[in-house]
């Protein structure tokens, strides 16, 4: 497994109580994955917890209307129905979501949801939570953890399958890991941006592996940018969350003047899918007076007991000395989950035998154009659990390869362009509003600044990630001539329906997309 997020352990987990032998390969400590940041909660319809005229139908309706026209029905259908029994599994495992003081779990709302389903524990530190439990789950369950060791590339077979991963360790010490399968839980890719909610650690590794290793990727055109990060000047790296449900408890969004920014925008108003509301204020935002603005406010002063309600939001405001009961929340669109990836079954299984991919690194279909607010943590847990039993089932089947047929990857160098120029050409054409001229000036910024690289370092692996990944997203969002979901195009602003289909992208030999 690469990745020890909710995804990873919980296929790791799974794994091992099938008998399987599992190792997981994480580049940083085993709890400092993407998972641990992610605030608002898991998106999930309980029966015995939740009201009567909720269902699973509607949270698959919510989700479908969320992913403007690109979700996989049956797949987000399939994902969904396991949500409940993927959520009971991590509540036994010792989990603890907060409670609404009368025996059932508190429920909260957040863009784009017509119920209040989104269960959450610490307040806003649900992921958290969940990666506390599965990393003590693995302790317990001494599933063997190698950490700071960054996958490079995998191995495969003269016929084609996967049969390992090269690595690297902090040094830049080579090694092999052989195995007859690989699973990728690698996380995003929202290191492509100068401003994003990820943590440093996602720079689209997995994503590039996957690509290396020959597998189809689509919808990476579609970054989720998250309505709402905490802004301060100049802020670069991962910028403070302001989870959607403080909207979710009555928070408004307002520009600079107080007038707000989300009427007449959409029927769901400031609850509306989060594409809609981040470029809502980005369009706000440019027809600032006196130029463009680059952030508005979040009002929560409506909130009662904000400080233990969201208690990382008010930490991370009282650091810049503010308080939401008083002051509204200067905020931010960022860049914040990539609803596309390596394109796989619900189950796991991409299209290169022996390779799967679980979590954010995976487009199994569920979130189309536009993922629904806190459908992730509920993919990771619902697909981590099958990728164990499908890669359990391919072994049985005879359908993995015998890893010491595995042949080192014959990559040994990669372009890598510089991440900072590579960020400041994503985040200036690349994010909310692009168009032709300037994902052309994107392209011709990363061809000419890309250098080939020998793959020695984490720093270099993951520029090289960093470089393919945008690549491919620029091909994919220069071809998509439509605006849909998180992919709006200002020279196209229409939805077009001729382009209600998914881009499926593969390397070249000459490795361009
Ligand atoms: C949030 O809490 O607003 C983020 C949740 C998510 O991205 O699903």
């Amino acid at each position: 497994m690469i990745g020890s997020g909710v995804a990873g352990l919980t296929a790791a987990l799974r794994a091992q109580a099938l008998g399987l032998h599992v190792l997981v390969i994480t580049k940083a400590a085993v709890e400092d994955g993407n998972t641990r940041w992610a605030q608002g909660g898991v998106a999930v319809v309980l029966a015995e917890e939740h009201d009567l005229d909720d269902s699973v139908a509607k949270h698959a309706e919510d989700t479908f209307t969320a992913g403007a026209g690109l979700v996989d029905e049956a797949a987000a259908r399939s994902i969904l129905d396991g949500g409940p029994a993927a959520v009971a599994r991590l509540r036994a495992d010792g989990a603890t979501f907060d409670s609404a003081g009368d025996g059932l779990l508190a429920r909260t709302r957040e863009g784009g949801h017509s119920a209040f389903r989104v269960i959450h524990a610490g307040g806003d530190a649900t992921g958290a939570e969940v990666e506390r439990a599965l990393v003590a789950q693995a302790g317990q369950a001494r599933v063997p953890v190698l950490e700071h060791h960054i996958a490079v590339d995998a191995l495969r077979t003269p016929g084609g399958r996967v049969a390992g991963v090269t690595v690297l360790d902090r040094n830049g010490v080579p090694g092999v890991v052989r195995a007859p399968a690989v699973l990728l839980a690698s996380g995003g890719i929202g290191q492509l941006y100068q401003a994003t909610s990820n943590p440093e650690i996602a720079t689209g590794d997995g994503l590039a592996l996957a690509l290396r290793a020959g597998a189809t990727v689509a919808d990476i055109e579609f970054v989720q940018f998250h309505p709402t990060v905490l802004y301060t000047p100049g802020a670069r790296g991962r910028c403070p969350l302001v989870t959607e449900a403080v909207r979710g408890e009555g928070a408004t969004l307002v520009d600079g003047a107080g007038q707000p920014v989300m009427a007449g925008v959409h029927p769901l108003g400031d609850l509306a899918p989060r594409d809609v509301v981040s470029a809502a204020i980005t369009r706000r935002m440019g027809l600032a007076p006196g130029g463009v603005d680059d952030h508005v406010f979040l009002d929560a002063t409506g909130i009662a007991g904000f400080a233990q309600r969201f208690p990382t939001v008010f930490a991370a405001c009282a650091a810049l000395g503010l308080d939401p009961a008083s002051d509204p929340i200067p905020v931010t669109p960022a860049a914040h989950f990539s609803c596309g990836g390596v394109v796989t079954t619900v189950d796991g299984r991409s299209s290169v035998p022996g390779l799967y991919a679980a979590g954010e690194v995976a487009r199994t279909g569920l979130h189309g154009a536009n993922r629904l607010a806190s459908n992730s943590l509920l993919e990771g847990l619902v697909v981590g659990q099958r990728v164990a039993e499908a890669v359990a089932a391919d072994l049985a089947a005879g359908l993995l390869a015998d890893p010491s047929r595995g042949r080192l990857p014959s990559w040994t160098t990669a372009p890598a362009a510089s991440r900072d120029s590579l960020q400041r050409v994503m985040s200036r054409y690349a994010a909310i509003g692009r168009d032709a001229d300037g994902l052309a000036a994107a392209v011709s910024v990363l061809d000419l600044s890309a250098q080939d690289s020998p793959l020695w370092t984490h720093a270099a692996v993951e520029d090289a990630a960093l470089t393919v990944v945008a690549q491919a997203l620029l091909a994919a969002a220069v071809r998509r001539t439509e605006s849909r979901g998180c992919h709006v195009r200002t020279d196209f602003p229409s939805l077009d329906d001729g382009w209600r289909r998914s881009q499926l992208i593969r390397l070249s030999p000459s490795g361009q997309p």
